[in-house]
């Protein structure tokens, strides 16, 4: 069995639910506290042990390759300032054995396209798939435990997480076999089916560990929900070939790619941030007692 080394990220996305800021900005440089989305996605794969992180990018997206990129300009500035310890911060994004590659998607055709513009540089390997608008609060990572299931079974594994029913036609959603511990099978999948007709309302939640079989079958898949080719119908063909398992995760998400859950997540890791925890407590309290 391959280990998995690599793992892509669809960032080309114009981010158009947070305008303004995103009209010269990538959404996923948007910070909760100081540390942008995309830097939590990156960290999160580099501790379930890759070392390939593959950027799906598009147009306005520079501003991702510079924060991943060595800094001299500011560094030598720090360094003449005597400021080591935001030195160290600005050097710490990332570890010095970690690979950052760019590939361009050049139209916006949807995540499942996104995917097979990564295919050149993953080649015939699994690989993880991190969406960083789905922000998960969790020791150890999301995308570690899913690569010690992938070790155990051998086969594609999907995170999901229970939404409302009035929620599915924003998700995909599997319908699965019963769990096995914190697995399940999955026997079918559906992009952001209507809730009327929605199978369940276990939802796909931006990590996916899948094997090189996607890529064939994204290769067949026409446009689908949204006019765009998803991911979701790849992964409905590749089930007919292969086991692919449905994981829940440990953890909190943030649907990041939503206002309110943007701010939440901001709320809750500034109330663990040392710098700002105490004071952000009494302010919340604050605004909360003046009603
Ligand atoms: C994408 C996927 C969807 C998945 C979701 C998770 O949708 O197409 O299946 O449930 O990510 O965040 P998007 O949010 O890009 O519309």
């Amino acid at each position: 069995m391959k280990r998995i080394t690599k793992a892509v990220f669809p960032v080309a996305g114009l981010g158009t639910r947070f305008l303004p800021v995103t009209k010269a900005s990538p959404k996923e440089m948007l910070p909760i506290v100081d540390k942008p989305l995309i830097q939590f996605a990156v960290e999160e794969a580099v501790d379930a042990g890759m070392t390939h992180m593959i950027f799906v990018t598009g147009r306005n997206k520079r501003a991702i390759e510079d924060h991943f990129d060595k800094a001299y300009e500011l560094e030598t500035e720090l360094e003449v300032r005597g400021k080591q310890k935001l030195l160290d911060v600005a050097r710490e994004v990332i570890p010095s054995h970690v690979t950052c590659i760019y590939v361009r998607q050049a139209e916006a055709l949807g995540l499942g396209h996104a995917v097979l513009c990564a295919r050149p540089v993953v080649g015939d390997e699994p690989f993880a798939v991190v969406l960083a608008d789905d922000l998960i609060d969790s020791s150890p990572g999301a995308l570690k435990e899913m690569v010690d299931v992938y070790e155990r079974q051998a086969c594609s594994v999907i995170a999901v997480e229970h939404v409302a029913r009035e929620e599915t036609s924003s998700y995909g959603i599997v319908d699965c076999g019963d769990a096995v511990g914190t697995e399940r099978l999955i026997n079918a999948i559906v992009e952001k089916p209507d809730p009327a007709v929605a199978p369940s309302t276990l939802a796909v939640v931006g990590r996916y560990l899948l094997t090189a079989e996607i890529f064939d079958e994204l290769d067949g898949v026409t446009r689908g929900a949204g006019g765009e080719i998803q991911l979701t119908d790849a992964i409905a063909s590749l089930i007919q070939k292969q086991r692919v398992l449905a994981y829940s995760f440990n953890g909190k998400r943030y649907d990041c790619g939503s206002k309110l859950g943007y701010l939440q997540a901001n709320v809750q890791f500034g109330l663990r941030h040392p710098e700002i925890a105490d004071e952000l407590r009494a302010f919340l309290h604050r605004i909360e007692n003046e009603g």
